[in-house]
């Protein structure tokens, strides 16, 4: 990703050159040509989320980063303290089964997180419930991620998992987040679909096969 990388750094520097070099600018001339450093920069950071967009998609599956056993409500709660912002106006209800632990690649795994908390809210337009439940069934995981906005429509639901597929305004969305997500969770030999359910709402589930979860002992028992 070189290729990409060092052209995009030579034109965020050039902007800030040029930004720098707006202050000798005569005064009729010194706002307008701010103000249009200042709309390349917003452009130039776009472009750069694309491409590390577009660098997670190519590396959802091929694993980044040491497999980690971690605490699964630790690890959701630290992925959601990442986009609290986006959260602020949002009910949050965490059902989660204390001792429970995954074996996953901690990186990944909070991009997942991240990727379903962050489509919700939007769905939601910032306010609404939102519920992440997880369940054990015979030994396996199932994570459920739940919303109460207006739900994906039914000629929509295979393709909101597609790369690019968004139906966020230019600049809100690349479409690439549940591609992201699912190719991660499929590193697992899990999976990540939508449910789809009468009435409003969406609920995302993420299955994760036996290998993955292990059930931690409570640490007060046996003293
Ligand atoms: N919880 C949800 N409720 C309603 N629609 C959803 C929800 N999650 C995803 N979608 C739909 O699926 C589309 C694709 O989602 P995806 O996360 O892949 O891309 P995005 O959110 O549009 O952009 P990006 O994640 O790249 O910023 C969304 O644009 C939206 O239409
Ligand atoms: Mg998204």
């Amino acid at each position: 990703t070189h290729g990409i990388n060092n052209p995009l750094a030579a034109a965020v520097s050039a902007v800030r050159t040029l930004d720098r070099l707006c202050q000798q600018c005569p005064d009729e001339l010194r706002e307008q040509m701010m103000a249009t450093c200042r709309r390349a920069d917003r452009a130039l950071e776009r472009i750069e989320r694309i491409v590390a967009d577009l660098r997670r998609l190519a590396q959802a599956g091929t694993r980044r980063g040491d497999l980690k056993v971690v605490d699964l409500g630790q690890e959701i709660r630290l992925a959601l303290e990442l986009i609290s912002h986006k959260l602020e106006d949002i009910d949050l209800k965490l059902a989660l089964p204390e001792g429970l632990t995954v074996r996953v690649c901690p990186d990944e795994f909070n991009q997942v997180i991240m990727n379903l908390a962050d489509n919700a809210a939007a769905a939601m337009d910032g306010h609404g419930h939102l519920t992440i439940r997880a369940l054990l069934e015979g030994g396996k995981l199932r994570l459920e991620i739940e919303d109460d906005g207006p739900g994906v429509p039914p000629d929509m639901t295979q393709r909101i998992f597609e790369p690019f597929f968004s139906t966020k305004e230019p600049g809100r969305g690349t479409g690439i987040g549940l591609a992201v997500a699912r190719g991660i969770i499929e590193g697992y030999a899990g999976t990540l679909y939508l449910e789809q359910e009468h009435g409003p709402g969406c609920k995302f589930v993420i299955e994760l096969p036996a290998e993955v979860v292990r059930e931690r002992p409570s640490e007060n028992t046996g003293s």
